[in-house]
Order: structure tokens, then C-alpha cells, then sequence
């Protein structure tokens, strides 16, 4: 059972996250991605963000956590959502963009490697990944919940043959240059 299947920490995070959404880093994946692209998002969580992507995009909603799913569904029946692993992405249907909001970090390097590479084979022609990550250059673990940290330098370490890198930048959410997010366009 996952740190997020339980339904305690599902709330706990929900009340952490209070405040905070991803608005900001959907108006840069807007530049790259025209209107009514379809969208995948992986790990939505509370789905803060999936709203925000309903604005503008065809969306689909995933996450590995049920109980992040099952709480999302009784407050909205009609959008498209999938039990889905970011490492394994088993899923056929293929999407313009791939978005993800502080998610991917809960992956090993190797995973994330790993994940890149499926993700390559879920995305159209010329299609988007927009993901972000907390910067730094170290691997925690807390409650069982791994946690690795990127800068610019060691995620252009990840393998990136099958993309081109559009923008790797940092950014503030919750102290200052506390993240970083980047953009790559499938070749
Ligand atoms: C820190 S929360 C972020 C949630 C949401 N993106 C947000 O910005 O509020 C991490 C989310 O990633 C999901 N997650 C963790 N590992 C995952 C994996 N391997 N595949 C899919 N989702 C995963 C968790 O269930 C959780 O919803």
C-alpha cells in the first residue's frame, strides 16, 4: 500500500497544499500547446490543476492513488479519469501533452528514467511534456515516501534522446528557487 492510498495522508496533504495550485506553470505550457490539445495529467492528487487544464485543454486526470480518484469523482462525475503509474504509463490512448505538478520527484532516477522513455510512446508527434520537480541535489525518504530533488544540471543528466529540450527553469512555490520545472517537445 503507497503513502497515498491512505486516507490520512491524502487530507494531510490537501491541507498542505491549501493555497497553492499550479496556474503559473499552466500559462507556460499554454505557449507551447495550442487550445483544446489533449492532456493527460499525471498524478492530479486533489486536482487543483486538472480544473485549471479544463480551461483550456481535452483533459484527462490520473493518479496511482485510488483515494485521490474516489475523492475526486464524487465532486465531479463526467471527466475522464484513469488509475494510471507514471513509471509504467499501461495505457494505449495517446495525447498531445503530458503534464505533471510536483509528482515525478516521488520516482528513483531509474524510474524517471524509465517513465520518460513510456512517456515518449504516449505522446503525439511533436507532442509536450511539462513536469515539475523540487530543486536540489539529494534523495530523501519520509514515511516511506521517496523524495528526489533535481537542478538544471543533473536532470539534463536523464536520458533525452527521443526529446528537445524547450526551457528547464527555476521557480519559487514555496521559498525562493524551491523548484524547477521543464518543458520538452518529443521529436
Ligand atoms: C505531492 S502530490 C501532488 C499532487 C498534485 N499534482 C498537486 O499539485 O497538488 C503527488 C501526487 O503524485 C501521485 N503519485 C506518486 N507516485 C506516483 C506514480 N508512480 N504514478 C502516478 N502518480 C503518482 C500521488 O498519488 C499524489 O497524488
Amino acid at each position: 500500500m503507497g503513502y497515498f492510498d491512505e486516507e490520512k495522508n491524502v487530507e494531510e496533504y490537501i491541507r498542505i497544499a491549501e493555497g497553492y495550485d499550479g496556474r503559473e506553470l499552466i500559462e507556460v505550457l499554454k505557449k507551447y500547446l495550442p487550445e483544446d490539445s489533449s492532456v493527460l495529467e499525471l498524478g492530479m492528487g486533489p486536482g487543483k490543476d486538472l480544473e485549471i487544464l479544463s480551461e483550456t485543454f481535452q483533459v484527462t486526470g490520473s493518479d496511482n492513488s485510488l483515494a485521490f480518484l474516489d475523492r475526486y469523482k464524487t465532486k465531479n462525475k463526467t471527466v475522464d479519469l484513469l488509475l494510471l503509474n507514471a513509471v509504467e504509463m499501461n495505457i494505449k490512448k495517446k495525447f498531445d501533452g503530458i503534464y505533471s505538478n510536483k509528482v515525478l520527484h516521488h520516482l528513483s532516477k531509474e524510474e524517471l528514467k524509465k517513465s520518460l522513455i513510456r512517456q515518449a510512446a504516449v505522446l503525439n508527434k511533436n507532442g509536450i511534456l511539462f513536469h515539475s520537480f523540487w530543486y536540489g541535489d539529494k534523495e530523501e525518504e519520509y514515511s516511506g515516501l521517496r523524495f528526489t530533488y533535481y537542478t538544471e544540471k543533473t536532470f539534463l543528466t536523464m536520458p533525452r534522446t527521443e526529446y528537445e529540450l524547450l526551457e528547464i527553469q527555476s521557480y519559487s512555490e514555496m521559498e525562493k528557487d524551491d523548484s524547477l520545472y521543464i518543458v520538452l517537445r518529443k521529436n
